[in-house]
This record gives structure tokens, C-alpha cells and sequence, in this order.
């Protein structure tokens, strides 16, 4: 089958949509989107808060030793092998970034998104994390294939996340297969912030997502929503960043205006929605 490309950057346009559709952007700017994105090293939770719960549950000691019984050892960091990671739809890599520069875990990144996926590895080259993290270009759907698939012979990893893509119903049993028992996972995602709102908006609310990883038999360690403030303050400086990079971009491209215009008008609504019946939340699981 001869797919279609989405202009110069050698994506297909089932993959563009996909792409376009996670990051609220009409899929005309997909082949700009490190432009529309500029200044924005990474598009969903701060890796700084992630780093820190990881940081806090996933010590050698706790990953070790979750599946044995008796006490656990003396934590010895710096002698025991780096952690596994795997960082689903990483985008520009930011935070697969950060892990290796702050723990020196090793850390699979993979992404749809080929631009980003260039991005992310220069700049883990500048910051010389090159040889601890391997970005990859490839569609999740894809990656998980059976035979030929970038996943399907890697052995489990001791940390798998998803970060602002899909629901905790369907990331959480995908997750939870991709790590060893005893290993965590992380997902990033928006819940409705009551029943209401979650049957007005078919969304689910933060008890019902942790209801579905404890019905996957794995044990919820952390389950928090981002308070209002924080949320507003992000928007407002997310706003004033993609709104200057949108003007910059129309300069130079007069005939993208509309779709740009188009772009903020959705990313207001999105930020309006997160703002009032949606709200973002991080859930950490342990695999039973
Ligand atoms: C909201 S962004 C989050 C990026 C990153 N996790 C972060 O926090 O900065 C969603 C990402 O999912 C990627 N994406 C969308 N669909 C995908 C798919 N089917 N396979 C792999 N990546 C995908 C997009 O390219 C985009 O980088």
C-alpha cells in the first residue's frame, strides 16, 4: 500500500492525524510543529513533579524488593544498575531527558512524531545523556506488534509511562504488561472532577481510573489532581507562549494564519475545559 506523506517530514497521514489530534493542532501544522511548540520542552505534566514521585517509590529498594519477602537492604544507588524506563509518546523528550541527567536510568522514548523525536535526541546529545537515552520514532500501536514490533521482544521494564495520550483505561493494562511485577507505572491524564461532569463528558473521574487499575489487579501508590492554581498559571503562560510562536510563525507564513487562528481558538477551549469540569492528574501504579 502506497501511504500518503504529510508533506517533507516523511510521516504518514494516519500517523499526522493521530499526532495533530493528541496535541489539539489542525493537522495542516503538523510538519510545523516544532515551531508551534517552540520554547515548550515538554506538553504535559512537569517531568520535575514526575521525577520526584519516581524518585520517592521507585528506589532500587522498592523495585527490588516489592516481590521478595523479608525487610529490604541499605538503598545503594550509586552500585546498583540504572533503572529501565520506557517513556510512551515522550514528545520532545523532556522528561525522558530529565531522568537520565538526574538518576542516570536508561530510558526507551518513543513518539510518532518524527521532528520531535530529532529534536530529542540533539538535545540529549548537548546535554550529553546521548548514550543513556534512545529515542524512537514509531507509532505505539505499531511498536507493540507481535513479531516485528520495537517492543515486542524487549524484556520488562522496571518503569513504563505515558504522558498526556491516552486514557488510564486503556493505558493502564498496556502499561502495567510493559513492566515487571513489582514495577511502576505513571499516566498522565485529564479526569472529570465530578460524577456529573464524568457522565455529561463520558470521562472518568480520578476514583473511577484508580478503580481500574486495582481492578487490573496492580495497587495504586500516588492518585492526585493538579490544584486549580497551578492549572491556571499554566495555561496562562502556555497561552502567551503558543499565541507568540503562532504570531511569529503567520508572519512568515501568511497563508497559515486561519489554521493558526483555528489552533488557538482550541487550545483556549481546551484550557477553558481544564479550568472547569476536567482536570489533570497523575496516577502511579505498582504491577501486583
Ligand atoms: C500531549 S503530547 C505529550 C508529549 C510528552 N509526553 C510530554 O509530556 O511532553 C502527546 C504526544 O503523543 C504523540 N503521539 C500521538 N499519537 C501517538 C501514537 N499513536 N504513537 C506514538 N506517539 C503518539 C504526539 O506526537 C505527542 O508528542
Amino acid at each position: 500500500m502506497i501511504r500518503r506523506r504529510a508533506e517533507s517530514n516523511g510521516t504518514c497521514k494516519r500517523t499526522a492525524r493521530k499526532i495533530a489530534a493528541s496535541v489539539g493542532l489542525p493537522p495542516a501544522l503538523v510538519p510545523f510543529i516544532v515551531r508551534v511548540f517552540a520554547g515548550m520542552e515538554s506538553l504535559g505534566s512537569s517531568p520535575r513533579v514526575i521525577a520526584s514521585l519516581l524518585d520517592k517509590h521507585a528506589t532500587q529498594r522498592a523495585l527490588a524488593h516489592s516481590s521478595r519477602p523479608g525487610p529490604p537492604p541499605a538503598p545503594r544507588r550509586s552500585r546498583q544498575r540504572p533503572l529501565r524506563v520506557l517513556d510512551l509518546a515522550c514528545g520532545k523528550g523532556d522528561l525522558a531527558i530529565s531522568l537520565a541527567r538526574r538518576f542516570a536510568w536508561r530510558v526507551l522514548a518513543i513518539d510518532a512524531c518524527t521532528l520531535f523525536i530529532d529534536h530529542a535526541n540533539k538535545r540529549a546529545a548537548r546535554l550529553g545523556v546521548h548514550s543513556l537515552c534512545e529515542f524512537r520514532a514509531a507509532d505505539i500501536t505499531r511498536a507493540m506488534r507481535p513479531r516485528r514490533g520495537i517492543l515486542a521482544r524487549v524484556p520488562a521494564f522496571d518503569i513504563a509511562m505515558m504522558i498526556g495520550l491516552w486514557g488510564v483505561e486503556q493505558a493502564a493494562p498496556l502499561l502495567s504488561r510493559l513492566v515487571r511485577p513489582g514495577g511502576l507505572y505513571i499516566i498522565d491524564d485529564a479526569f472529570a472532577i465530578n460524577d456529573r461532569v464524568a457522565r455529561n463528558l463520558n470521562a472518568a473521574t480520578l476514583t473511577d481510573a484508580q478503580q481500574l487499575v486495582r481492578a487490573n489487579g496492580d495497587d495504586v501508590l500516588h492518585a492526585a489532581l493538579l490544584p486549580l492554581r497551578s492549572v491556571r498559571s499554566a495555561n496562562a503562560r502556555i497561552l502567551a507562549r503558543l499565541s507568540r510562536n503562532a504570531r511569529t510563525l503567520a508572519r512568515e507564513r501568511p497563508p497559515l494564519r486561519p489554521t493558526l487562528a483555528e489552533f488557538l481558538k482550541r487550545q483556549r477551549t481546551a484550557s477553558r475545559m481544564l479550568e472547569r469540569d476536567l482536570r489533570p492528574g497523575l496516577i502511579l501504579a505498582r504491577r501486583a
